[in-house]
């Protein structure tokens, strides 16, 4: 039985890194850098630095979130995007899977010039929700999740540091909202269901001027 079960957790761990290596092994940056040159760079700079916060920074993102994003933004068979957006839609309609595999690894691969914290009075709330959370109202430590400096945790956890805080507070009311529903098991959502205006916006900030 024991044998059995540890047989088990070997295999499994030995199949998630190999789909792991397959997925970066095919991914080409230098092609991903074309695509980003001719078609995102109006957006969100040839490097994944965007010049205004209603386009995210996609520079030092982790690239399994990018890819994932992407093929979320797609329609598939006329049913409705997982994560809808009409621009977004536009963009990746003409995109293959090796495009957007690419683009993410162009776009993670990039150096960050990272926003800055703007808001002196909320940085007390913003560390607090960034580092432990608030156990009276049941919401987590962003940390957990997103990491201690914000750097996101491969493959399933963005990169918030350094972020435009108006585009994190945008997704946090979209996520309370469930104006986006793309995150699995509703993790984002629970979580944003439960935060204030006021906190949204002290986080948001915070995590702006993480590093
Ligand atoms: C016309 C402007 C525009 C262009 C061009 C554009 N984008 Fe975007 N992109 C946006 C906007 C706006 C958003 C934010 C959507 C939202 O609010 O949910 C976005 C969001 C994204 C996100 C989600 C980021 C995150 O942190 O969740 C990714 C990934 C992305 N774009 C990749 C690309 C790639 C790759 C290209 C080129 C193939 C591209 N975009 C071209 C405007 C653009
Ligand atoms: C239990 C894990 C977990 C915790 C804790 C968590 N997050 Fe997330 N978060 C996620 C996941 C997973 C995603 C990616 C969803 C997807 O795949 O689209 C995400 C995505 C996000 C995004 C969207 C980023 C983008 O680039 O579009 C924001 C903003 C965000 N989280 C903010 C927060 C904040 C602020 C906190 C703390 C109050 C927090 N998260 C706590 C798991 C978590």
């Amino acid at each position: 039985m024991i044998r059995t079960a540890a047989m088990a957790i070997l295999f499994a761990t030995s199949f998630v890194t190999h789909a792991s290596e397959q997925a970066s092994a095919k991914a080409d940056p230098a092609k991903g850098k074309i695509v980003a040159e001719t078609i995102c760079v109006a957006c969100h700079g040839a490097d994944g630095n965007s010049m205004t916060s209603a386009n995210p920074h996609l520079a030092g993102q982790i690239e399994q979130y990018i890819y994932k994003q992407l093929t979320n933004f797609k329609s598939v068979d006329g049913k409705p995007a997982a994560r809808d957006n009409a621009i977004m839609a536009g963009m990746v309609a003409a995109l293959s899977d090796e495009d957007m595999k690419n683009v993410a690894a162009w776009f993670a691969s990039q150096k960050l010039k990272p926003e800055a914290a703007k808001n002196e009075a909320s940085i007390a709330l913003g560390k607090k929700l960034w580092r432990q959370g608030d156990f009276k109202k049941g919401i987590p430590a962003c940390a957990g999740c997103h990491g201690p400096a914000g750097a996101g945790m491969p493959a399933q956890y963005p990169r918030l540091a350094g972020q435009f805080a108006e585009y994190t507070e945008a997704q946090l009311k979209a996520f309370r909202a469930e104006e986006r529903g793309n995150d699995p098991e509703k993790m984002m959502r629970m979580i944003a269901a439960k935060l204030s205006d006021a906190e949204i916006k002290a986080v948001a900030d915070y995590a702006a001027g993480l590093r």
